[in-house]
């Protein structure tokens, strides 16, 4: 009870003129939650969905317009072959059990990253889930799945020269806009505020094209262990900053 109430007093704080339209969260720290835990790594993974839940509730509550979650990326595939097939095989499971509950909640959700390459069992969840929601006009959740931000500019910088080469191009009319509608993110606002969870201050590869002028907020807290607060937290600290772009 009076936890809620803190939780309640924290929400209140947040201005609601000067709130993020995207937030971006590199999900971090599982497998040391685990380990600390005495557990297997994938252990973490699982409770890790637990926030998944959490704050894309909470940022539907909060109005926020864009979620991107980094999920998987593309240097993940270097871990075991157990854990990355635990990882597959539980975003399979996730949307599988979600996808309606989110689909009530007007959730449109959408996949960045290269996603051809995934098993077919992901692919068929994934493509359902972006079909049942497509036409909702809530919280737009981002799931970063094999994404990565150089990999998203080397397929950004192929389809722009492919278009040159049609002539349907030329080289003058290239701006920092041809750039921007060539990413996964195409008709999206950057990243306002990015949040990385476990202590890591590194951007591993997250929106390096969009993240020009995000606000960064990282936090020790482990990612299954992030909740409502956390994120309160962090938008009460972007709320405290002032944004130059560059100017005075
Ligand atoms: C983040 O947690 C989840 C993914 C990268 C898939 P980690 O698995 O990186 O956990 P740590 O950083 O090893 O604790
Ligand atoms: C970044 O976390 C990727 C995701 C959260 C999906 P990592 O755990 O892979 O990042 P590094 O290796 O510590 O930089
Ligand atoms: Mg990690």
């Amino acid at each position: 009870m009076f936890f809620l109430q803190k939780e309640k007093d924290l929400v209140n704080k947040i201005d609601k003129e000067k709130l993020p339209q995207h937030i971006g969260i590199i999900m971090d720290g599982n497998g040391r939650w685990a380990q600390r835990r005495g557990m297997p790594r994938v252990y973490g993974h699982r409770a890790g969905v637990n926030s998944v839940k959490e704050v894309i509730k909470s940022c539907g509550e909060l109005e926020i317009k864009y979620l991107t979650l980094y999920a998987f990326s593309t240097e993940n595939w270097k871990r075991p072959k157990e854990e990355v097939n635990f990882l597959m095989d539980l975003l399979v499971e996730y949307l599988s059990k979600e996808v309606d509950e989110l689909n009530k909640n007007n959730v449109v959700i959408n996949f960045i990253g290269d996603i051809s390459v995934l098993p077919d069992k992901c692919k068929i969840e994934i493509e359902r889930a972006q079909e049942v929601t497509k036409n909702n006009s809530g919280l737009v959740v981002n799931i970063a799945l094999n994404y990565g931000g150089r990999d998203e500019i080397v397929k950004a910088v192929k389809k722009i020269c492919t278009k040159v080469l049609n002539k349907e191009l030329s080289v003058e009319d290239i701006t920092e806009q041809t750039i921007s509608e060539n990413l996964h993110t195409k008709n999206q606002p950057d990243p306002d505020l990015i949040i990385r969870t476990s202590g890591e201050k590194r951007l591993s590869n997250f929106l390096l094209w969009q993240s020009a002028y995000s606000e960064l907020w990282f936090t020790n807290v482990l990612w299954p262990d992030f909740r409502k607060k956390h994120l309160v937290e962090a938008i009460l600290y972007y709320q405290t900053r002032k944004r130059r772009f560059g100017g005075i």
